[in-house]
């Protein structure tokens, strides 16, 4: 018998307020013609004036409890994937665990920026197989509105905010791959390229700071990194490719979508697409789209999943697993 963490329910949350490309025409020297060419996106949702990640996450969070079926006293941990939390401490989880009314078991914060949510599953699954916690809820938030340099046309016509939650709940599988729940994970992190993509700021600076991306840099890296973590991560189950039902990658640019499909020998139609809707949301992107992917009837149960991200760090990683 084996232990796997396998998804009770997923949820999403997403801003009111929508902001098309158009809208960026009014402020910056850009065009919705270039941002929909360069990167596929049309609109992103934006956080309304005093709303938090963890407002957000919370909300995220009860739309997974309700699809599993659970309260949140079935639940014995929260992990917050996110660079942009409320505040600097206590935590995003910690806040959430509050907005739940739980006061039992462990909340806790990731930051790997847009790898934030694959390390967090990570982490929820090594939780699960050493036997520290039975079901965990994992969630990925952010308002990267916030940090937005509303005069660098090539950073914020690209991010959006959101919230998108997993409940993974432990349960017995028999070793192989046709089991549900996580099957194999990859991480990665390389710090020597910090510069290409950070925030100007931070806690010991005293300031907030604006992100800032060498764009042709971090595309260059993305798709290879990308491919490359997803067909390690396979290859640890004995998997490849062309045995995959769904690619559901960090939605950053579908011309990086595309490229680490092709790569891994996969055609559009087997890859859950969200980023004309919702922008590059970092942590938040990848349960938004298997929360959308489920909610379209694209992910079904028994479907094999590949999801894979890369972000500030570089930080990049993959999870391969069984809805
Ligand atoms: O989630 C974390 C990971 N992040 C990513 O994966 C993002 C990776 N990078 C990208 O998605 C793409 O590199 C971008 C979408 C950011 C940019 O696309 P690109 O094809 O690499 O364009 P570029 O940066 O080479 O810029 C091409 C031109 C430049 O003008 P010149 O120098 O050729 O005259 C830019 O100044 O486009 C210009 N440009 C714009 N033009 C209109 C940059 N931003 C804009 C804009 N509107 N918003």
């Amino acid at each position: 018998m084996t232990i796997r963490a396998a998804v009770a329910g997923v949820g999403h949350y997403l801003p009111d307020r929508v902001v098309p490309n158009s809208e960026f025409e009014k402020s910056l020297d850009t065009t919705d013609e270039w941002i929909r060419s360069r990167s596929g996106i049309e609109r992103r949702h934006f956080a309304a004036e005093g709303q938090t990640t963890s407002d957000m996450a919370t909300r995220a969070a009860r739309a997974a409890l309700d699809d599993a079926g659970m309260t949140p006293g079935d639940l014995d941990a929260i992990i917050v994937a996110t660079s942009t939390a409320d505040l600097t401490f206590p935590s995003a989880a910690t806040m959430v665990q509050a907005q739940l009314d739980m006061n039992h078991g462990f909340a806790f914060d990731v930051q790997a920026v847009c790898a934030g949510f694959i390390y967090a599953l990570c982490n929820a699954n090594a939780l699960i197989l050493s036997g520290q916690a039975k079901r965990v809820l994992v969630i990925g938030a952010e308002t990267f509105s916030r940090i937005m340099d509303w005069t660098d046309r090539s950073t914020c016509v690209l991010f959006g905010d959101g919230a998108g939650a997993l409940i993974l709940e432990a349960v017995e599988g028999e070793g192989t791959a046709e089991d549900r729940g996580i099957l194999a994970a990859d991480l990665n992190s390389d710090g020597s390229f910090r510069d290409i993509l950070y925030v100007d700021g931070g806690v010991s600076t005293q300031t907030t700071g604006y992100l800032r991306m060498e764009g042709k840099e971090v595309f260059r890296h993305a798709v290879e990194k990308l491919a490359s973590t997803a067909t390690t991560a396979l290859g640890k189950i004995g998997l490849t490719g062309d045995q995959v039902d769904w690619i559901v990658p960090h939605q950053a640019n579908i011309r990086i979508i595309q490229g680490t499909a092709k790569k891994l020998g996969l055609s559009m139609d087997k890859v859950v697409v969200t980023v004309q809707d919702h922008g590059n949301t970092s942590a938040a992107s990848i349960p938004l789209a298997l929360s959308v992917g489920k909610q379209r009837g694209q992910i079904k149960p028994g479907d094999l999943i590949i999801t894979e991200a890369i972000g500030g760090g570089l930080a990049w990683g993959a999870v391969v697993l069984r809805w």
